[in-house]
């Protein structure tokens, strides 16, 4: 008996995927295997259409022969979209409910994993400098995306955007004035250099790489979703092993911990926001 036509396509087009995601794992060690199917499958497409290419497995030969396509391919294959004090309730959070905990600590170190174009990085350092913490505070900003992490580190945005960081962080009960840490010019907002004295941007892959340093805070939010269920444990894993006793990490409003291989290692610290602490088991 023989499939019908269109269900053989697809399931032609899903081997060409799995080929082309292995042929870009193995040419340049991007590894996209563990990602969620049918987003892959969607950015792809549309990868092929920008590259006008016939299948999938012709944007295979193409991008195994020619690197130049590879920023292009991970622009499609990542997906940047972010916002300052995204979902402010969970900045909020970690204002009220996370900062106090904080406090106790001499120094701290702070990884935002999947920082995209840094968004997330300025949002928690305007809150670390409202909460006095920022003088004692590294941050680790990570992402796999080149292009997004020379972006985070310049710290510019289109000044249209300002208007919904601006009611963000008034709304994560920001103590003082966004206008206070940028200066605007030519329709972009530049965010004072001061907020990054202390931050390390570097590429780092929750696919491939390990841990790298010790924290008490792990914010990793709207990454885990476009990954597979054996991704999303391995990233977590990587959490839980840099996190210090009683850390916390925070995840995307879409995400949590609860399907997880490390779910015992943490508990619900604040469930709404998906805030979890990691349990403190010697
Ligand atoms: C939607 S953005 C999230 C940005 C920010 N965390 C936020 O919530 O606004 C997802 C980011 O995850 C990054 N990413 C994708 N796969 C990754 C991986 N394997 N390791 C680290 N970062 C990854 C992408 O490059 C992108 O910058």
């Amino acid at each position: 008996m023989t499939a019908p036509a269109h269900l053989s396509a697809a399931k032609t087009e899903d081997i060409e995927i799995r080929l082309l995601l292995e042929a870009i794992f193995q040419k340049y060690h991007y590894d996209f295997r563990g990602y969620a199917m049918a987003s892959v499958k969607r950015r792809l497409s549309q990868a092929r259409e920008f590259f006008n290419c016939r299948s999938f497995s012709v944007l295979q030969d193409q991008v195994l022969h020619d690197a130049s396509m590879l920023p292009s391919l991970l622009g499609y294959l990542t997906v940047q979209v972010s916002e300052m004090f995204r979902d402010p309730l969970y900045f909020r959070a970690i204002r009220e409910k996370v900062v106090p905990h904080l406090r106790t600590y001499p120094s701290l170190k702070v990884w935002i994993a999947g920082c995209s174009t840094g968004e997330e990085l300025y949002s928690f350092a305007i809150l670390f400098r409202e909460e006095g913490l920022l003088e004692r505070t590294m941050f680790y900003a990570t992402d796999i995306n080149p292009d997004a992490l020379k972006r985070a580190e310049m710290g510019v945005y289109d000044l249209d955007r300002v208007k919904l960081f601006t009611e963000n962080h008034r709304l994560s009960g920001g103590k003082s004035s966004l206008s206070d840490y940028y200066t605007a010019a030519y329709g972009a907002a530049s965010f004072d250099k001061s907020l990054r004295k202390n931050a390390v941007f570097s590429d780092h892959s929750l696919a491939t790489d390990a841990v790298f340093a010790e924290t008490q805070l792990v914010s990793c939010r709207n990454v885990l979703i476009y990954f597979n269920k054996d991704l999303q444990d391995r990233a977590i894993g990587l959490f839980s092993q840099s996190l210090a006793r009683k850390g916390f990490l925070g995840l995307g409003a879409k995400e949590t911990l609860r399907f997880s291989a490390h779910a015992d290692g943490f508990t619900e610290f604040a469930r709404d926001e998906r805030i979890y602490q990691k349990r403190d088991r010697s």
